[in-house]
C-alpha cells in the first residue's frame, strides 16, 4: 500500500469506527450470506481454531463465537478504534490482536482456518494476504470479497471485463481509478478494483478450492453476474 492512501484508509476508519456497524453490517447482506455457510463448514469439517483477519468490529468471530462458544478464535486488526468496538462487542480483547494481515505474526500452520470477509479489497496487494492467510492456515482458508467484473450494469461488467483482457488486471485496474490505483469514498474509505476472481489460480495454486459461490442474488456465471463471491479451499498437504 502507498503511504499515502495506507494513510487515507487510517484517517478514515479511525474517524467512522463509531458509524462502522451502521453504515456496513447489514442483515442478510453478501458477508452474512458467507457466514451461514462457514458455520457448515466448522460443523462438518470439526474446526476447533479460526483466525480472521480485517476484523474489523468483530462480525464475523461474533458470529461463529454465538454458535460455537467452545472454538479457539482469533482475530487481528489494523485499526485501534474498530479493535476496541470489536472488544467493547464481547470479543476477548486478548484475542483480537492489533497489526498488518500482510505480515501475520504467527507461525505457520497456527490455525486450522482463516478468514477474510470484506478486507482483501482495502489492500493494494492481496496476493501478500492470501499468502499470509495460507501460511498460517492448516486445513482452510475461507474468503468473501467483492468481484468488480460482475459489479454494475450490462455496460459497465463488459467494459470491465474488456479492460482486464485488453491490458491485464493491474493496468486495468489503473483505468478504472483514474490512475489513482485505489477509490476513495464516503461509505466504504479506500479501496481497490478487487475481484476475488483474479486470486483464485493464486488459491489453486497453493490450495485446493473445494467450492465458490455467489453470496449475492443470482447468477448462471459466477464470473460476470456476480458482484460478491465466496471461496473456500483446503490447504494442500
Ligand atoms: C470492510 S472492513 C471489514 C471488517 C470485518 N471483516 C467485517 O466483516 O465487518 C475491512 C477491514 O479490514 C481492515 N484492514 C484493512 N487493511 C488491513 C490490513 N493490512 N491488515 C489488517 N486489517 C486490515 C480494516 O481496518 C477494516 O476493519
Amino acid at each position: 500500500m502507498s503511504q499515502e492512501s495506507d494513510q487515507i484508509l487510517k484517517d478514515y476508519y479511525s474517524r467512522t469506527a463509531n458509524d462502522y456497524d451502521k453504515l456496513q453490517l447489514h442483515e442478510n447482506d453478501e458477508h452474512y450470506n458467507a457466514l451461514k455457510i462457514l458455520l457448515g463448514i466448522i460443523t462438518d469439517e470439526e474446526i476447533s481454531s479460526v483466525l480472521d483477519v480485517g476484523t474489523g468490529t468483530g462480525r464475523a468471530l461474533l458470529h461463529i463465537n454465538q454458535f460455537f462458544p467452545n472454538i479457539n478464535y482469533r482475530g487481528i486488526e489494523l485499526i485501534p478504534e474498530l479493535r476496541e468496538i470489536a472488544i467493547s462487542k464481547g470479543l476477548d480483547a486478548e484475542k483480537i490482536d492489533l497489526g498488518n494481515a500482510a505480515k501475520l505474526p504467527y507461525p505457520d500452520n497456527s490455525f486450522e482456518l482463516v478468514t477474510a470477509f470484506g478486507m482483501l479489497h482495502h489492500v493494494a496487494e492481496p496476493q501478500s494476504v492470501i499468502s499470509e492467510m495460507l501460511r498460517v492456515s492448516s486445513r482452510g482458508i475461507y474468503i468473501s470479497d467483492h468481484n468488480i467484473y460482475g459489479w454494475g450494469s450490462a455496460i459497465t461488467k463488459t467494459g470491465k471485463r474488456l479492460l482486464r483482457n485488453f491490458f491485464g488486471q493491474r493496468l486495468s485496474g489503473l483505468i478504472l481509478t483514474k490512475f489513482r490505483g485505489y477509490y476513495v469514498t464516503d461509505y466504504d474509505g479506500v479501496f481497490y478494483p478487487f475481484s476475488l476472481c483474479d486470486y483464485l489460480p493464486q488459491i489453486q495454486n497453493n490450495a485446493n478450492i473445494e467450492f465458490i459461490f455467489s453470496t449475492k442474488g443470482y447468477s448462471t456465471n459466477l464470473y460476470k453476474q456476480s458482484s460478491h463471491l465466496a471461496v473456500f479451499a483446503t490447504r494442500k498437504i
